[in-house]
């Protein structure tokens, strides 16, 4: 049996939207872009959504609407995507890396520990759509408003630190009764052909900014500012008549185009209504066949306060060293089933060391990051495909401990 990681979704609807976009003349950001932007709103309440061309872009928008730049600070956890850390790089700033927790998000006790009069941002990340410990972020970043020194207008509204949200994998996961969108101030999703909704690459940018900013108001800059700072879009600008333009802020281009929108636009209804829900049912049936195993450490799934977005099914093995994980990964690749490792902690990765960022200062991440092996979880799979998959990851593991 060979079983793919994670295909993306296409069924004859997500094929029927991206034929009306190819045959309707317009194939670049527009109205596809716009009702997707409005179903992101109506599923999570978000009072505000941009699309964007990736996450990545995403954070490094939010963070310059910020005026988040050189000498400032943003703590990120060391147990993330690259692109986290990255976002900060390319606006210039410093991220401050913080250890994780058992459940593999950023540790309350670390940010408060890195936090300094540099600090502009903290961006929490809600790994495998396990979301952060919100309202403790949120206290938190209030309970520091003294040390806070505002350097940009928007800095000054905020009179804060800010909490940029990357929701890469946490679309549809809830959090006190609220969808992952309205638990920060600003929350990125992605869309990247891997995520549980796609738009091939793509993202959306979320704004649930507190009074006094108007948030139609910030969506209008954002959107101007996502292209290159143009007056006018190039839906609008093809209409007759509508040549003329002026470009009033030295933007980025960053839109997401209709064409890969339709994708999204297909698959989001679909989501909530159904996939959401599937893919729990299979985080659900490791979570009982695993119990069972006294060598598997379970995910997080579901507590009275959060409920997963069951993005990734990130199993850890108890007292497995790096050496033993990767051998069972082999001996299950062998079998044919294509499993992943999320992550490899940042400090491990070749430019972060040259930065300076050192592993043992991360014990946690490293810890689970050598237990950890994320198994296949999409709709798609069948019965047959999940016995398949959990049998053989049971006997890699007996083999090899
Ligand atoms: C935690 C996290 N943040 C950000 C990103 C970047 O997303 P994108 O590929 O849409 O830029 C990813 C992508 O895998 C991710 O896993």
């Amino acid at each position: 049996m060979k079983i793919p990681f994670s295909p993306p979704y296409i069924d004859d609807n997500v094929i029927q939207e991206v034929t009306d976009a190819l045959e309707s003349g317009w194939i670049t950001t527009g109205p596809k872009v716009k009702r997707l932007e409005e179903l992101v709103c109506e599923y999570t309440k978000v009072p505000n959504a941009l699309g964007v061309n990736s996450a990545t872009s995403g954070l490094m928008l939010a963070l310059k609407w910020y005026g988040i730049g050189a000498g400032d600070e943003v703590i990120i956890p060391a147990y993330t995507y690259a692109a986290t850390a990255l976002a900060v790089i390319h606006v210039g700033a410093t991220p401050i890396m913080v250890d994780v927790g058992d459940d593999f998000n950023i540790a309350l006790k670390s940010i408060e520990n890195a936090i300094t009069e540099k600090t502009k941002a903290i961006m929490p990340v809600d790994f495998a759509g396990w979301p952060c410990d919100y309202d403790a972020i949120n206290n938190l970043v209030k309970n520091k408003k003294e040390l806070f020194r505002a350097s940009h207008l928007n800095q000054k509204k905020l009179g804060r630190i800010i909490v940029i949200s990357d929701a890469a994998h946490a679309i549809g996961a809830q959090y006190k009764r609220k969808y992952i969108g309205i638990t920060s101030d600003i929350t990125v999703f992605s869309f990247h052909a891997v995520k549980n909704v796609t738009t091939a690459e793509g993202g959306a940018v979320c704004l649930n900014l507190p009074e006094p900013f108007n948030n139609q108001e910030e969506y209008a800059f954002l959107r101007c500012f996502s292209l290159n700072g143009q007056t006018k879009d190039a839906f609008t600008k093809s209409k007759a008549g509508g040549w003329r333009y002026d470009i009033i802020y030295p933007g980025m281009k960053i839109n997401l185009p209709d064409l890969l929108a339709a994708v999204g636009v297909a698959q989001l209804p679909l989501y909530f209504s159904t996939i959401l829900g599937q893919r729990k049912s299979i985080f659900r049936f490791y979570q009982d066949y695993f119990s069972t195993n006294p060598w598997a450490i379970l995910p997080p799934f579901q507590n009275s306060d959060k409920i997963s977005s069951c993005h990734l099914y990130a199993l850890r093995i108890k007292d497995v060293t790096e050496a033993q994980r990767d051998t069972i990964i082999d001996k299950i690749s062998k079998a044919g089933v294509a499993v992943n490792v999320h992550f490899q902690p940042l400090p491990l990765l070749s430019l972060f060391k040259s930065y300076g960022y050192k592993i043992e200062d991360y014990p946690n991440a490293y810890n689970n990051y050598k237990a950890e092996i994320s198994l296949p979880i999409y709709p798609q799979l069948t019965q047959e495909e999940l016995d398949y998959i959990v049998s053989t990851i049971s006997n890699a593991v007996e083999s090899t401990l």
